[in-house]
């Protein structure tokens, strides 16, 4: 029996991986409560919540328990594993859900359509992209967790071609590349269904990356988005780095294409900054950094030892180069986010 927040579940003990019969991963903790906290941020109500890899089911119950009243409308719960073990665990919770024991693309493809999808895999989310986008209603919110950070992160480039039909960097600011990245390949999908996707909250952590995105209709609204796609330029030698249409400039190498539009809609990280439980240290803490961040529109962020050494100075303390239009990152503890240019910084 394990216990996380207001829910109990019952999960076989023994090493995670994709052989236990259920899988319940207690690093994932902090994902969940993000979705909780996001949940109860946005105004959304009688949201019908679609969870097509719900593993133990224990996101779900924590809807269920946790989010506010008048905010839920149903819950589906789907896996082609569990479904029996997600039963009992909705069942000793109490709560009522759909419970479903499909291949996730058949379970979204043969339902309505949801207001909330959370595509929470091993790996990548791009097998699940299609049917997921396909369901989402007009203003939906989809969730996507990708767990495959060697690929983003430019560990393996080619992989990265080859799922996400863009070049990683590996520097110092990559896991902002990866979402990035990420971002653009399901605003990518989402525009061959004419739905515009634009990232409301995203944040990288130990081993994953998540995204949550609010969904429009149009073609219009989806040819902007488009636009907002572009290459990271970045000088190793001076640290500079440009945002660019074009993927070449001298003593530049590239990251690429990606979205290079905010990460965060303000308002709601306020929200949740607001909601945010001060004694669930994990969460406060990032929704506080993200908070800082937010405010600063930049892509990529700088490195301050890097830096630092790039230009033959002392690494300064962090505390004392963030100020107005400087902040912390999420992303990196000795990184800072600004739109300053370098001789600024320096
Ligand atoms: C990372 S776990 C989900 C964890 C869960 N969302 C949570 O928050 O605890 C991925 C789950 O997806 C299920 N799964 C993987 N591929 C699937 C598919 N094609 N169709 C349905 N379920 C699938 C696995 O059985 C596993 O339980």
């Amino acid at each position: 029996m394990v216990t996380e927040e207001s829910a109990e579940i019952d999960v076989p003990s023994g090493k995670i991986s994709k052989q236990l019969g259920v899988f319940y991963n207690p690093v994932m903790k902090l994902n969940r409560d993000v979705s909780v906290l996001l949940l109860d941020s946005v105004p959304d109500k009688d949201m019908q919540i679609a969870l097509p890899l719900a593993g133990s089911g224990v996101r779900g119950i924590r809807f269920f328990k946790e989010l506010k009243k008048g905010k839920i409308k149903s819950i589906a719960f789907n896996d082609y594993k569990t479904s029996e073990s997600i039963k009992k665990n909705l069942e000793m919770n109490r709560v009522k859900g759909e419970v479903f024991g499909k291949d996730a693309n058949m379970f979204l493809l043969e339902s309505r359509g949801f207001d909330y999808i959370d595509i929470d895999p091993f790996g990548s989310p791009n097998p699940f992209l299609d049917s997921a986008i396909v369901r989402l209603a007009r203003n939906g919110i989809l969730a996507v967790t990708a767990t495959d950070t060697a690929a983003l992160a430019g560990s393996s480039p080619l992989a990265c071609r080859r799922k996400y039909w863009a070049k990683p960097l590996r520097n110092e600011f990559m896991h902002e590349t990866a979402i990035r990245i990420l971002i653009r390949k399901v605003q990518l999908v989402g525009a061959e269904h004419e739905k515009s996707l634009r990232p409301i909250f995203s944040y990288s952590k130990d081993h994953y990356y998540r995204v949550f995105l609010r969904a429009e209709k149009g073609r219009k609204k989806a040819d902007e988005l488009l636009k907002e796609h572009a290459y990271l330029l970045w000088n190793r030698k001076t640290q500079e780095r440009k945002v660019s249409e074009h993927n070449c400039l001298k003593g530049f190498d590239y990251a690429g294409p990606m979205w290079v539009g905010g990460l965060w809609d303000k308002k709601l990280v306020k929200a949740m900054l607001k909601n945010s439980d001060k004694d669930n240290k994990k969460l406060f803490g990032l929704v506080s950094l993200i908070s800082e961040e937010s405010e600063i529109d930049a892509v990529g962020f700088y490195d301050l030892h890097r830096l630092s050494q790039a230009k033959k100075k002392p690494i300064p303390k962090v505390e004392d180069v963030v100020r107005k239009g400087v902040s912390r990152t999420h992303f990196l503890g000795w990184g800072v986010r600004t739109r300053n240019s370098i001789n600024k910084i320096m």
